[in-house]
């Protein structure tokens, strides 16, 4: 995006020797069958809902703690799984475990070569969820003016599918943007992730800038933020500001988290700033940043994590 002239343009412990399991007077499991801390913990209730820190050399391959109902036998190690999510190393990924940062299916595993099923099970980080299905992908487009934000166009003209076309089937663009608006365009194979997104009542806040003829008055943000009566009903931003002004136009950022059809620019005509460029600079919390126009990009763990704690997943 241009400016005016165009449009603006780890934490501590490992998970090995040392662990918590032997102070509690873990029981060397025989052929995998004994708890570590079992015995220490009889009376008291609240040890059992504890996991104890697992010694890589101290319980062979195959043990599995009976009392974590998350343990898939025969699953990846948590580890593993993270690593390849892009977490983190390896390494850095089993500290993570053994300092209680991560969940799967929402219970805290601190186990050393935990075991799971990355395809149906939750794993977050720090509370966030991680994105561990291989089969799903999430990506970031700078659509370009003149391209149809939809997957084909009977009418031939340059859609989506020309930029995503090899990357993975049943890929859907999440929400759409005018063929004149340029911007940020989220794509996924997600279905659910990508319904709640775009689904209204969860609120997912999109940031555009669009150039305006000008000047702009002070106070337009107080209008805009109150509400103007389209011919479909009342539409509101979440906020409104100007971002530079420069003679006859100026450049002027709009927040807002509805998406119904040419929003910005019905909201700005009505109030008298017939837009002339309009991109999308953001959606949610994923940031079009420098990617150029036609070009796409994968996003990062941190920010589908987001994406996921922004629709409560
Ligand atoms: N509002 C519009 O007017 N157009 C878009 O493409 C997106 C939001």
């Amino acid at each position: 995006m241009q400016t005016i002239g165009r449009l603006g343009g780890e934490r501590g412990r490992s998970g090995g020797a040392g662990a918590s399991g032997g102070s509690r007077g873990a029981v060397r499991p025989a052929g995998g069958s004994k708890r570590p801390g079992a015995s220490g913990s009889a009376g008291n209730p609240f040890k059992t809902s504890r996991q104890p820190l697992r010694d890589p050399d101290f319980y062979d391959e195959n043990y599995t703690d009976e009392r974590d109902t998350t343990e898939v036998p025969g699953g990846d190690r948590l580890q593993k799984v993270l690593a390849q999510a892009g977490v983190a190393s390896r390494r850095a990924c089993e500290e993570m475990i053994g300092d209680g940062r991560v969940s799967v299916d929402g219970q805290t595993v601190r186990r050393f070569g935990a075991r799971v099923d990355p395809a149906k099970q939750i794993i977050r980080v720090d509370g966030k969820r991680i994105p561990t299905s291989s089969e799903t992908v999430y990506y970031a487009l700078n659509k370009p003016i003149g391209v149809v934000s939809t997957m084909d166009d009977p009418d031939g003209r340059p859609c989506l599918n020309d930029y995503v076309q090899d990357l993975a089937p049943r890929l859907f663009h999440v929400g759409r943007l005018d063929t004149e608006t340029e911007g940020l365009l989220l794509l996924t194979n997600d279905g659910e992730l990508a319904h709640r997104l775009t689904h209204p009542s969860y609120g997912v806040q999109k940031k555009y800038w669009a150039k305006v003829p000008g000047p702009v008055a002070r106070d337009l943000h107080k209008v805009l933020r109150k509400g103007v009566e389209l011919e479909d009903g009342l539409a509101k931003v979440d906020e409104f500001r100007v971002v530079q002004e420069h003679g006859q136009q100026a450049l002027v950022e709009v927040i807002l988290h509805e998406g119904r059809k040419h929003i910005v620019r019905r909201l700005m005509e009505t109030v008298g700033h017939r837009v002339i460029d309009l991109a999308r600079i953001e959606f949610g919390p994923v940031k079009l940043g420098r990617l150029k126009p036609g070009t796409i990009r994968t996003l990062t763990v941190q920010e589908i994590g987001d994406l996921y704690a922004a629709v409560g997943l």
